[in-house]
């Protein structure tokens, strides 16, 4: 059986979020109210729905696919055995994952050290710690309208490299990723990408560039790229660009990768948190 609900949207503390009330993703949407989600999801970059802790992973890999296809991250260490396109972030390894202590505990947007990141990740909360672990969002497109005119000229055009080989090979030494060969790690080379990028379906444009995978800025020297990259990633996690999101059990939050970043924040490591993401396959930044 198929439902149509109407779907009750409530703002949260920042214009970026936004929650959708009522909503049992277990059950078959059909494709109104998928119409609907999608366009609340381009009006709010961070969607949550709370109470969903009987979500399967055959149905949250089956609601993400309403969105687009999926796709498998990289470090198959942190897939799930049985449901490779569900990573699983959590610092017990459930259901056979390699454990993750510290997943994103940096600013970022998921996969841009690919030529075609992601458009959105879909994260379900299994098991919450009950304090902390919060995840920050921030608003790439308010970032973006704040800038000067003059720093928006000069970003027109610019276009900064990604790559996740610095970013792994730093936490594999930390001993907090699994030990890879030169040939595997040579698999993550360097991309390019619009710094200013004009969101697909909004038209909006976004900063696109993070702490976590941008390396430098094309074309430019290393302490002007340096001092740009920093501007810019001070600049678009100030306060007012932020979302804080408390995890509940069951929460399962939706982000649009092209237009936010995040990060994960601390929490008492002896807690378990176990989530469950999957990746919805985007297009290539212009
Ligand atoms: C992610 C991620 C942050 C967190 O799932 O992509 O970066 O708080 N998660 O777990
Ligand atoms: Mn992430």
């Amino acid at each position: 059986m198929t439902i149509t609900i109407q779907i009750p949207v409530k703002p949260l503390d920042n214009p970026l979020a936004a929650e959708v009330v009522g909503l049992d993703l277990n059950m078959d949407l059909d494709d109104q109210t998928i119409a609907d989600l999608h366009k609340a999801w381009m009006a709010y970059p961070v969607l949550v729905v709370r109470g969903q802790q009987d979500l399967t992973m055959e149905r949250h890999l089956e609601y993400s696919r309403r969105f687009g296809d999926l796709q498998r991250h990289t470090v198959k260490e942190i897939l799930h055995p049985e449901f490779p396109e569900i990573l699983v972030l959590s610092n017990r390894g459930r259901g056979g994952a390699q454990p993750i202590n510290n997943g994103g505990a940096y600013w970022h947007s998921d996969i841009t050290y690919e030529d075609v990141p992601p458009m959105g990740s879909i994260l379900h909360g299994l098991i919450t710690p009950p304090e902390g672990g919060d995840t920050l969002y921030a608003d790439m497109t308010a970032a973006y309208d704040a800038l000067d005119d003059a720093t928006k000229a000069k970003l027109e055009g610019l276009k900064a490299i990604h790559t996740y080989r610095t970013r792994y090979e730093a936490m594999m030494n930390a001993g907090v990723r699994p030990v890879k060969t030169e040939e595997e790690l040579s698999q993550w080379t360097e991309v390019i990408h619009p710094i200013a990028r004009t969101h697909p379906e909004t038209g909006k444009k976004a900063i696109f560039v993070n702490e976590g995978f941008t390396s430098r800025v094309e074309g430019m020297s290393d302490n002007e790229s340096r001092d740009l990259l920093e501007h810019l990633f001070e600049h678009s996690t100030q306060d007012q660009f932020v979302y804080r999101h408390k995890w509940q059990q069951g929460d399962v939050v939706m982000w649009d990768n092209r237009c936010t970043m995040h990060r994960a924040t601390d929490y008492d490591l002896s807690q378990e948190r176990s989530m469950h993401r999957t990746t919805v396959r985007g297009t290539r930044p212009v």
